[in-house]
């Protein structure tokens, strides 16, 4: 079977034959746009020389620096007695300090005007919407913590959140870091398989879900699949469903197991001190696709995170007093949690959340949500783009986007055409554009331009926030300073990374610091991403080096779905490579034998890839299947995923060959057979 073990660290994928025809549009790409001066006369950080001011004073002392913020920037019950404590790969954070991120996000904003200041506007797809401020939310939060611990929820007890993007998501978010129940969010997209997985890892003992979600004009059974995920004992450990009434469509209700949240809600008292958390107590457990079959439970803990969100989202974003912002980000990815919640709400900004998106009814519903609340940064991923621009420019055209002054993007790289548009068409050639990269493990944007301060590029993410040493090496470690490109890595650690695989440090240490060995007694942070530096130090992103591919900017393991394909007893064997897609980025491309009495057909196709939106979701659905009777590997055994992805791709193979075992496999696989 084609599964990596875990104690197995994957060949990269070279980088030549990764990035070779992006490397020349680079070089091609000569346009910079300077932060506009209307802009930057408010901005936060207001000049180029401001921004390098601040790196430099980072890069001098970063442990100074982060202090510094710290102290200025969040409320503590109690101070840290260290500020830094780096037993590579094992970062800790402000050890000995006392807080609670739920506090950050709510409870001293009441003691200011923002007490009535909305927290989060919400809007429903079928056109509901609904408006907390921060006093309404506070509320909410205290009452839900209090319902979670009358269910038996304790300090360090993992909640797993199912959620439509409705306000309670949020909610529940806030309320398990108000009592120090980690949570585990899973995106609702996901199905009932894939959600057991993460109950079971992460031992969630209580489960917050909602009936169901509208999406593109129709509903998703929520409910239905976590009875499906808990069936048969399937996760043990959840005692308790709390279920959100949505759709109001009919579901089971087990009276032993669930209760529906308006119920218990009601009744709950409004009264729950915040839980003195410690700072590196646990905060959430995230799970993301990396290059073996089982998603690794990213680990993030209080204080730096909480620290390391609120100043990317302050700087990156600009954030001003009266400013409406907008990620359009679902709670259930990384993006969401530190850009939709913790990092606005931490601090008391309005942020805005929408259950929906584009839809054949309601093409223009961006632009109608831009103009209804007078919208004034709006962050949104690539795929999202261009797929607008494929919707047409006579929709944002027909309305009023003069609100919008400021753009991002983030998820995936940005093509210079899309990056055009979007400043052209959406922003008027009036707003810079922050191109942010960042991942589920850094917990917060690493390498950005801020906006008021940094010339953009389109395509360039740019350069590091302050206090993050990113650089460029090769595999030993070493520096790449001309252009020819390499691994990205960071040299120092910052608050809001990772701190562990969830039960499997080994893991941790073997996915991000064990490709690219310590250098001069250094640790490397290895974020698995292929990127180039322009002779003017920018950065160019170009995508994963491991076995991830990213489908509409979300990220998937190719073992992942492998796993789920060979799972199907049909399959024999399975190879998962990303093909290039104008719009989703890349596309799942999917090579199979078959067991030796399986005749192919389209309708086993068919079935294959309903198959695997089973037992992951919709989003891991392969855009293709091809049949072939062996598929190409080295002596030792190993698929030679580098000649899969050139024949899905549609390109001649190149390169090396000679270590195939059998070359006639790639002649039959060229023609399909
Ligand atoms: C990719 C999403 C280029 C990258 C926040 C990374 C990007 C992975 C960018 C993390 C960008 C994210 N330019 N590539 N601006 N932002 N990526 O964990 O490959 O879902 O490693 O976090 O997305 O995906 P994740």
């Amino acid at each position: 079977m084609a599964i990596a073990s875990d104690a197995f660290i994957p060949d990269l994928i070279q980088l030549s034959a990764m990035t070779q025809p992006t490397i020349e549009s680079i070089l091609q790409e000569d346009r910079v746009f300077s932060p506009p001066a209307e802009f930057s006369k408010t901005a936060h950080i207001g000049s180029f020389e401001a921004y390098q001011g601040l790196y430099d004073k980072a890069n001098a002392d970063p442990v100074a620096f982060w202090e510094e913020l710290a102290d200025k920037e969040l409320d503590w019950f109690e101070k840290w007695d260290t500020v830094l404590d780096w037993q590579p790969p094992f970062v800790k954070w402000f050890e000995g300090g006392k807080l609670n991120i739920s506090y950050n996000c709510l409870d001293r904003h009441l003691k200011t005007w923002r007490r009535n200041k909305a927290a989060i506007i919400w809007e429903g797809e079928p056109g509901d919407s609904r408006t907390l401020t921060y006093a309404q939310l506070h509320r909410e939060v205290c009452q839900f913590a209090n319902v979670l611990k009358g269910l038996g929820v304790k300090k360090g007890d993992v909640v797993g959140i199912y959620m439509p993007m409705i306000p309670e998501a949020a909610i529940a978010m806030l309320a398990c870091a108000r009592i120090g129940a980690p949570h585990t969010v899973v995106f609702g997209g996901f199905s009932a398989e894939a959600l057991r997985d993460r109950l079971v890892d992460g031992k969630a003992k209580l489960v917050v879900t909602a009936d169901g979600g509208f999406r593109k004009d129709k509903t998703i059974a929520l409910k239905q699949e976590v009875d499906k995920a808990l069936e048969n004992d399937g996760a043990p450990t959840v005692e308790n469903v709390l279920v959100v009434q949505r759709t109001k469509e009919d579901i089971h209700m087990d009276s032993r197991r669930d209760h529906w949240w308006h119920e218990l809600q009601k009744d709950a008292s409004a009264d729950c001190p915040p839980e003195p958390m410690d700072s590196e107590d646990m905060l959430f457990i995230l799970y993301t696709s990396g290059s073996t079959g089982k998603p690794k439970g990213v680990v993030h803990t209080t204080a730096g995170y909480n620290l390391y969100t609120h100043m990317t989202t302050k700087w990156i974003f600009d954030l001003k007093d009266d400013d409406v912002y907008w990620c359009t980000a679902d709670v259930g990815w990384i993006t969401g949690h530190s850009y939709i919640v913790y990092g606005p709400l931490s601090n008391g900004a309005t942020s805005l959340m929408y259950e929906g998106v584009p839809r054949p009814s309601n093409p223009g519903c961006l632009w109608d949500i831009v103009e209804k609340y007078g919208v004034n940064i709006f962050y949104t991923a690539p795929t999202a783009i261009r797929a607008l621009i494929k919707l047409g420019e006579h929709l944002p055209n027909a309305r009023d986007l003069s609100s919008l002054r400021l753009l991002g993007t983030v998820g995936e790289p940005i093509n210079p055409e899309a990056w055009m548009w979007y400043h052209r068409v959406i922003g008027k050639e009036r707003c810079p554009i922050i191109d942010t990269w960042w991942q589920t493990e850094t917990g917060g944007v690493m390498i950005t331009p801020l906006p008021g301060a940094t010339p953009t590029k389109p395509g360039s993410a740019t350069l590091p926030f302050p206090g993050i040493l990113a650089d460029i090496v090769d595999l030993e470690g070493n520096p790449v300073d001309d252009t020819s490109g390499g691994y990205l890595v960071v040299k120092h650690p910052w608050p809001g990374m990772m701190r562990t695989v969830y039960g499997d440090p080994d893991r941790f240490r073997r996915t991000y610091w064990e490709h690219i060995p310590p250098k001069d007694g250094q640790y490397l942070y290895f974020a698995g991403d292929g990127a180039h530096k322009d002779k003017d130090g920018y950065f160019w992103v170009m995508g994963r080096v491991d076995d991830v591919i990213s489908v509409a900017g979300h990220r998937l393991g190719t073992m992942e779905i492998e796993s789920a394909l060979v799972s199907h007893p049909a399959v024999a064997e399975a190879a998962v490579v990303g093909r290039p897609d104008e719009i989703k980025g890349e596309e799942i491309f999917a090579f199979i034998t078959l067991e030796a009495d399986v005749e192919p057909s389209d309708a086993l196709k068919n079935e294959l890839k309903q198959h695997v939106t089973g037992e992951i979701g919709a989003i891991a659905r392969p855009g293709e299947i091809r049949f072939s009777d062996a598929l190409p590997k080295t002596r030792s055994g190993k698929i030679m995923r580098r000649l899969l992805r050139s024949l899905a791709s549609g390109q001649e193979v190149s390169g090396d060959t000679s270590t195939l075992e059998d070359r006639s496999v790639l002649d039959k696989l060229r023609s399909g057979a």
